[in-house]
């Protein structure tokens, strides 16, 4: 491209970053590769390697330490399932690629990639689904990039776009039109491409949401029975689970801020500026490495009260979380032990059975959901209380099985 050229484009960038001018009638067409948009934009690209540092907070932060030696609760609780060989803390961005390489999980197909780059809107474009059915390893080898600009933004116009056909799927059938959502939607609807609970299909390994009954637990457990879905069956109690992936998404939407019209970009993308430049920070991590930058553009409260606050909702749930999980574990117990019976009540056991699956997926949509409680205090607080109710319900309908 000639200097003149370069030289509009930056002027158009600048443009953007400081008054928010469309570029409706540019056309840049990059690819998948993160240095070449880096050119033109630097100061988001700068941002966005950031994703590559490491630094741990109380609950959350990028360090890949171990959930399974944090809480070793989970091991029992995940039992039969690849989840209690290795279950690590999520980290940045440009990690993706390197860390679904890297698991000791097995992994089923191709369809694991769906998260992980940037090239797969156009692979499954040219493949369609058949793309998620291959074997993982022939996934990898047509994979070049791994998370990066293509799957926010129109490499033409530069604006926000969903990509991610398994998105774009959901949306359609709730009767919306992903190319007419409003900027202020697609600040959080670009988390949704990944950070949401999902699952195989069983054929083709597509990966679907299961929100057609709505988006709240009740409504995502009354899907899955409906279709009879498990992904494991629990080697001791014998109970058919499933196992939730990072619902961030999900949990967020009846949240306080939610309904104040606040998005996940408000939060984990604040604008910030450099050598007076205004632009949004591209760094997606833990907004505890940033409050001000994060919250005092609504909040006047000073950093170190809401950052108290914020601990103060992470630590109850984490407390809750684990008291969850203990009651979970009694429930494994009753029902085994029922079960060993000679003598047992089958359809009181298999009650007892369906109240641990429900019991279990409540405390799996906070042990998945990565904020600590944060993103919804009050749902959190609720699908816990519930979960340690129905797993002692499930205790005692095991031990009445028993008798
Ligand atoms: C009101 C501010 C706010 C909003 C809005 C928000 N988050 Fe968060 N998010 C947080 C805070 C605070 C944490 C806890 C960070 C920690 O524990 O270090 C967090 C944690 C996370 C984490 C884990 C970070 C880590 O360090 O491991 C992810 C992933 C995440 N949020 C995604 C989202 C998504 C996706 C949305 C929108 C659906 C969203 N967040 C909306 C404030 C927010
Ligand atoms: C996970 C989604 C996501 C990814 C990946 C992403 N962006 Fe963005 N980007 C956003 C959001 C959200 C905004 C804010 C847009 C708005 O509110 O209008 C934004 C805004 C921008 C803007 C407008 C100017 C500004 O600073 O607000 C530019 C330019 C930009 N991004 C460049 C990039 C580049 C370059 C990359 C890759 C290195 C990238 N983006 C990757 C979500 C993303
Ligand atoms: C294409 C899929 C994809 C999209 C889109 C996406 N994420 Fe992520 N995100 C991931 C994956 C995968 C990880 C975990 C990477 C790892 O651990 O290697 C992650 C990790 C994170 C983390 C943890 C980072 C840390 O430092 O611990 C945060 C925070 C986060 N994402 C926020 C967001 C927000 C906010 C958006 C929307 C603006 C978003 N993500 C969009 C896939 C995505
Ligand atoms: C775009 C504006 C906006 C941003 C950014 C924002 N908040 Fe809020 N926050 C609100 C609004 C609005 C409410 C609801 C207040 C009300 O109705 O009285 C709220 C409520 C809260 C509450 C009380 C409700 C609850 O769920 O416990 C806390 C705590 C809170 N915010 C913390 C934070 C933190 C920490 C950050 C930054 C990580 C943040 N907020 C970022 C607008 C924002």
């Amino acid at each position: 491209m000639s200097i003149r050229g370069k030289v509009l484009i930056f002027i158009f960038s600048v443009l953007i970053v400081v008054g928010g001018v469309g570029l409706a009638n540019s056309n840049f067409g990059f690819e998948g590769d993160l240095a070449e948009w880096g050119e033109y934009f630097p100061l988001q690209y700068q941002s966005f390697l950031k994703n590559g540092e490491m630094a741990s907070t109380e609950f959350g932060g990028s360090e890949p330490v171990s959930k399974l030696d944090q809480a070793v609760y989970l091991k029992e609780l995940y039992a039969g399932m690849p989840f209690s060989v290795e279950y690590k803390e999520d980290r940045g961005h440009v990690y993706a690629m390197d860390d679904v390489l890297d698991t000791a999980r097995k992994k089923p197909a191709a369809s694991c990639l769906s998260c992980k780059s940037s090239d797969i809107p156009q692979l499954v474009a040219a493949e369609g689904v058949d793309f998620y059915g291959k074997p993982f390893e022939a996934g990898v080898a047509q994979i070049e990039n791994t998370i990066g600009c293509l799957n926010c933004h129109d490499s033409d116009t530069m604006e926000l776009r969903i990509a991610q056909p398994m998105l774009i799927a959901a949306l359609e059938k709730q009767g919306r039109v992903p190319e007419q959502l409003s900027n202020q939607e697609l600040r959080t609807l670009v988390c949704a491409q990944c950070h949401v609970e999902y699952y195989f299909q069983a054929d083709t390994k597509e990966p679907i949401y299961p929100w057609d009954k709505g988006l709240t637990v009740a409504a995502v457990e009354e899907y899955y029975d409906a279709i009879g879905f498990k992904d494991w069956t629990h080697p001791r109690s014998g109970t058919d689970l499933i196992k939730i992936q990072h619902p961030d998404y999900e949990l967020f939407q009846s949240s306080v801020h939610a309904a104040a019209g606040v998005t996940c970009a408000d939060c984990h993308m604040p604008v910030v500026s450099d050598g007076g430049v205004t632009y949004t920070s591209h760094w997606m991590t833990s907004p505890l490495k940033h409050l001000e930058a994060s919250c005092t553009g609504c909040h006047q409260q000073d950093v170190d009260q809401l950052k108290e606050r914020v601990l103060y909702t992470q630590r109850r749930t984490m407390e809750l979380l684990e008291r969850a999980g203990e009651a979970n574990i009694a429930a494994i117990d009753a029902i085994e032990a029922a079960s060993k019976k000679r003598r047992v009540n089958q359809k009181l056991l298999a009650e007892a059975r369906a109240l641990h699956r429900s019991a279990q997926v409540r405390f799996d949509w906070l042990a998945a959901e990565n904020s600590a409680g944060f993103h919804n205090p009050q749902e959190s607080l609720y699908l816990l209380g519930q979960s340690i109710d129905l797993a002692w319900q499930a205790v005692e309908k095991a031990q009445l099985a028993a008798k």
